[in-house]
């Protein structure tokens, strides 16, 4: 049986496997000091825990897991880092310090955000670890998939085109699915394939668990820029409003809001049977998304 790890050690593995890849570094001086500021302190480090965990109760070696985790961990910041461009959501504040464009300037933000996604894949398929060269690309394909177009970048343009238009259930559930979903679903399906574990039923659940946490977790990330306040968050408030975003809380208010997280909570919770190890982490951390302050 694999051991088991709290939130709180899997964030120090990964904190310093990230550190490690960006210091291997060399080149553009600037422009990793500019990745570098983005990537580390602040993160919640969801997307890398989820892939580390996966990568455990399919019963493989987190090891195996890392080097995915770091890849979406990257590719992650470097939205976050585009998000925030004036061009973008133009905000000035991210993970409780100036925005990397605040910092560095737009053309460096704009270019550790591309050093960070094509750094994502370097590391992705990356050697020193056991996952076979089948899965690695298997594995780099589906992250191409739903980071680009088709998943994240393509949320991110719906999140764009629907400033100042009407809310729906369909366009919001559409929007949240790609510019959140898709890269929480890479994040536990690339688990899988760290572990050797690719069978159909496998990844049904995995992606049954990964659409529901994904969703609500971009659900409550809009309640928080409504409910919190920028010192806990580390990002500003307010910032939907400002931009005429449509969220689920424009739509049907904070309380709703928090029933359909709820209810997309127990789903997710529901698709963890049959897994080669205990899944209580991933429950735990599903209700703990649902609830979370910042
Ligand atoms: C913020 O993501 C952007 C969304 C997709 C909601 P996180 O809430 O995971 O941000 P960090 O990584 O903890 O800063
Ligand atoms: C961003 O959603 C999703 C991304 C793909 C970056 P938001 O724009 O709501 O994220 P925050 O609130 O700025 O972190
Ligand atoms: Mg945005
Ligand atoms: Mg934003
Ligand atoms: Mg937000």
């Amino acid at each position: 049986m694999n051991r088991e790890y709290t939130l709180g050690e899997y964030v120090e593995i990964i904190n310093k496997a990230l550190s490690d890849r960006l210091y291997d570094v060399k080149e553009g001086q600037l422009v990793v000091d500019a990745m570098r500021y983005a990537v580390e302190n602040g993160g919640k480090r969801i997307r890398p825990v989820l892939t580390l965990e996966f990568c455990r109760v399919c019963g493989g070696e987190i090891e195996n897991a890392l080097n995915f985790a770091c890849a979406l961990e990257m590719i992650h910041t470097y939205s976050l880092i585009h998000d925030d461009l004036p061009c973008m959501d133009n905000d000035d504040y991210r993970r409780g310090k100036p925005s990397c464009h605040k910092q560095f300037g737009e053309e460096y933000a704009l270019l550790a955000g591309d050093g960070l996604l094509t750094l994502a894949f370097e590391t992705a398929l990356a050697d020193g670890n056991s996952v076979s060269a089948e899965n690695k690309v298997k594995a780099a394909r589906l992250l191409a998939r739903l980071a680009g177009v088709a998943g994240m970048v393509g949320g991110q343009v719906l999140d764009l085109q629907s400033e100042g238009t009407e809310a729906s259930l369909e366009k919001l559930s559409g929007i949240d699915e790609l510019k959140t979903g898709a890269l929480i679903k890479a994040a536990c399906l690339l688990g899988c394939y760290a572990a050797g574990k690719t069978d159909s039923d496998t990844l049904a659940k995995a992606e049954t668990y990964a659409e529901c946490v994904g969703h609500a977790f971009q659900i409550v990330d809009d309640i928080l820029d409504v409910t919190s306040d920028s010192e806990t968050l580390g990002k500003p408030v307010g910032s939907d409003v400002k931009n005429d975003k449509i969220t689920y809380v424009s739509l049907m208010g904070v309380e709703n809001a928090q029933t359909e997280v709820d209810r997309l909570t127990e789903k997710a919770v529901g698709a963890l049977v049959g897994f080669d190890e205990n899944t209580d982490f991933l429950k735990e951390l599903a209700y703990n998304l649902a609830h979370r302050k910042k």
